[in-house]
């Protein structure tokens, strides 16, 4: 079994949609377990840096996808919360060699939404872990008319929502890229835990 776990931020569940949509790409490939996560259900820890709520799900994940909304062309204010509380498992290297990947959604086309993506991956490199990109061609690219990786993201999933409720938009395209990228994400952990030395 690979199990991934997709930890997100979504101030008023656009980025939530696209996580379920991530969810179901990566449930999809066999072996697969996940488990979706928001950073509400991963308090900080205490004075004694202990980790209650879903933080063990993350040490056992194999692979962990980072989603949040672009607020300000940045990552969130609530996901930056999570990274930070992140430090005492830094500090012990714990999350070092997992796959990692992370997904983006913003209201703006661009929106300067690949600065935070670049957050993300830089956030992953400091854990030591192994960045998946994006892996499905832009839509610019197959002229397929199917419209997946519309807005041409490499280095993770981007998706942009219009304004209106997030079972709507982001749109049907967006959310059958978000299900390829997650199948990618777990299909790549099966890959790295089957060859991992004993
Ligand atoms: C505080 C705040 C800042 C935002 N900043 C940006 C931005 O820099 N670029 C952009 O394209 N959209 C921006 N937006 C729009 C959101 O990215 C967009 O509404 C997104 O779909 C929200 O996702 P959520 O529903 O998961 O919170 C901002 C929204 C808020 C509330």
């Amino acid at each position: 079994m690979t199990r991934i776990a997709v930890v997100y931020h979504s101030g008023f569940g656009h980025t939530k949609a696209i996580a379920e949509h991530v969810v179901r790409g990566a449930a999809g490939a066999p072996g697969a377990r996940v488990d979706l996560i928001s950073v509400d259900e991963l308090p900080a820890p205490g004075p004694d840096r202990a980790y209650g709520g879903k933080w063990p799900l993350l040490d056992q994940a194999d692979a962990i996808v980072f989603g949040t909304p672009t607020y300000m062309g940045n990552i969130s204010g609530p996901f930056k919360m999570f990274m930070d509380a992140t430090s005492a498992v830094w500090f012990q290297q714990k999350w070092k060699d997992k796959i990692a990947a992370g997904f983006t959604n913003s209201g703006s086309l661009s929106g300067d939404k690949v600065n935070t993506l670049h957050g993300l991956m830089t956030f992953a490199a400091q854990h030591q872990m192994i960045w998946v990109s994006q892996g499905v061609w832009p839509s610019a690219y197959t002229g397929d008319g199917k419209g997946l990786n519309r807005l041409g993201g490499w280095s993770g999933l981007i998706t942009q929502a219009d304004q209106g409720p997030a079972d709507k938009t982001p749109g049907p395209e967006d959310r059958a890229t978000a299900e390829a990228f997650g199948r990618r994400i777990a299909e790549a952990a099966a890959r790295w835990a089957r060859g991992k030395p004993a």
